[in-house]
């Protein structure tokens, strides 16, 4: 606490908050972009965060990516939770296997003695595939869990630097370049007011089961990702907890 103290961190926290117009920040020394290990750090506070919910939070969603996976290798609960079931928040197979949301989930519940629900679709269907696919059970099946989320854990990335993570065709990138899109969280690209120009046609949790979960932790940090926080948070909801790093808090105050 002194630490944190001394080196203005909480005071930085208290402005993030009112800047993002969230209630919570947590805010680690440093900047993950420099060095790699406090990438471990905000992992590990996310973890801690999201344990003291698992008395009353049972059904989580999960998405994919690098500091998600901070995350589940820092999870340690004492005895194993078989109520808990973590669910992946994307059918995505773009992404490397390690960072998809179904990889995620299925570890966070090796970690906590929990069950996993994963869904493995392509992340580019047709329009008509699309509509094909939202009509199978087992895709309904995963609507209705995502209706009943209780906790949403996700990252947020560049969109530019997301579209060639998953190998978006160039139409994809051109409409994600051509709206200006700034930030991407759960497949859906946001431009600097927040504003979805584009969501991946896969089948996922949408927003608006997002905004019904009673609490989302979004997990990012590095200077390079300050922009991206800032577009997301434009128009994300109120109950989202935000663990980052010093490197991207101090770029935030810097642009605001
Ligand atoms: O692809 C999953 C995802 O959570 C994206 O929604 C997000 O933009 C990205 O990963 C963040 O990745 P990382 O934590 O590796 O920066």
């Amino acid at each position: 606490v002194f630490v944190r103290e001394l080196s203005g961190l909480t005071d930085m926290e208290i402005q993030l908050q009112s800047i993002l117009g969230i209630s919570k920040v947590v805010i680690l020394p440093q900047d993950s972009d420099e060095i790699p290990a406090v990438k471990s750090h905000i992992g590990k506070e996310a973890a801690r965060l999201l344990e003291a919910l698992f008395g009353r939070c049972k059904k989580i969603a999960v998405t994919g990516g690098s500091t998600m996976a901070a995350i589940s290798k820092e999870l340690s609960i004492g005895k194993p939770d078989r109520t808990l079931q973590f669910i992946a928040a994307r059918g995505g197979l773009g992404e490397d296997v390690l960072h998809q949301a179904n990889t995620i989930a299925a570890a966070f519940a090796e970690k906590t003695g929990g069950s996993f629900k994963t869904l493995y679709l392509p992340d580019h269907l047709s329009a008509e595939a699309f509509a094909m696919m939202m009509k199978e059970p087992v895709i309904k099946e995963m609507m209705d869990l995502y209706d009943q989320t209780d906790v949403v854990v996700h990252g947020i990335g560049n969109a530019e630097e997301m579209a060639v993570r998953r190998h978006s065709s160039l139409e994809e990138v051109e409409k994600i370049r051509s709206g200006g899109a700034v930030s991407e969280a759960f497949g859906y690209y946001f431009d600097k007011d927040g504003k979805i120009v584009y969501r991946i046609r896969t089948a996922g949790i949408q927003l608006e089961q997002v905004q019904k979960a009673s609490t989302i932790l979004a997990v990012a940090g590095g200077g390079s990702k300050a922009r991206a926080i800032l577009s997301y948070f434009n128009n994300a909801p109120t109950p989202t907890v935000l663990i980052t790093d010093e490197g991207a808090a101090r770029k935030i105050l810097e642009l605001t």
